[in-house]
């Protein structure tokens, strides 16, 4: 049975710049289910990347409701988002954003260190296990540095499933990456979500979006 694991409603962006208020996104409806492949498509500027850190609640919208996990996510506290997002939240980014101090097991470890049902002696097990998923575990003591740009990306990932979230959000998780990379990367998104994980990718990559369930295009704000 489906479950709506995201949901949109009337919802719109705006920013204050310069020259006055600058609308963004605008009465966006959406419903994303459980276990979904979803990508999202559209211009530089259209407000892919705004919607996603909404999702993601990196950000707020300026009215509108948004529910995640049937938690009504705008009357909740500072703390409260907090929490929600480092357990029901994970995200890639295009450019990877590991931590270059921190070896490969301890930037995948590091979400686990916001979460106090984790006991610290567990942390190295959980994260090698998504080490594993990836096919990593031989790079655990390895810098980012001394990383391909496509396994940095992988242990991006892995980091992005340690605590075990509802949703990964993809921000054009292969533009940083030739082509070669990017088919790993695809081939993996996939099959995290044949495995059960609920996936959003915005993407200018068109062989990545038709393999996803369902494409939304994003113009001057609103779903087309
Ligand atoms: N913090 C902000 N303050 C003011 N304007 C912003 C802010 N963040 C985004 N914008 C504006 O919102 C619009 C949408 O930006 P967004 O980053 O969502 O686009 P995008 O679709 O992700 O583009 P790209 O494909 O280039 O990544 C742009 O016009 C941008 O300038
Ligand atoms: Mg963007």
């Amino acid at each position: 049975m489906s479950e709506t694991l995201i949901k949109l409603a009337e919802l719109d962006k705006s920013f204050d710049g310069p020259a006055g208020k600058v609308t963004v996104l605008k009465n966006i409806n959406l419903e994303i289910e459980r276990g979904e492949l979803l990508a999202v498509i559209g211009k530089s500027g259209s407000g892919k990347s705004t919607l996603l850190s909404i999702i993601g609640l990196l950000d707020n919208a300026t009215s509108g409701s948004y529910e995640l996990c049937d938690t009504d996510v705008c009357s909740l506290s500072h703390y409260q988002t907090s929490i929600l997002r480092n357990q029901n939240i994970g995200w890639v980014f295009q450019n990877f954003n590991l931590v270059p101090e921190l070896s490969v097991l301890k930037n995948v470890e590091l979400p686990l260190k916001y979460n106090k049902n984790v006991k610290k002696t567990d942390y190295k097990t959980i994260a090698l296990k998504q080490l594993e998923r990836v096919g990593l575990s031989d790079k655990q003591n390895n810098f980012p540095e001394q990383l391909s740009g496509g396994q940095q990306q992988r242990v991006a990932i892995a980091r992005a499933l340690v605590s075990n979230p509802d949703v990964l959000l993809c921000d054009e998780p292969t533009g940083n990456l030739d082509s070669e990379n990017a088919a790993q990367i695809v081939d993996l998104l996939l099959t995290l979500n044949a495995a059960g994980s609920t996936v959003l990718i915005v993407t200018h990559n068109e062989s990545l979006a038709q393999q996803c369930d369902r494409t939304i295009e994003i113009k001057d704000g609103m779903i087309v």
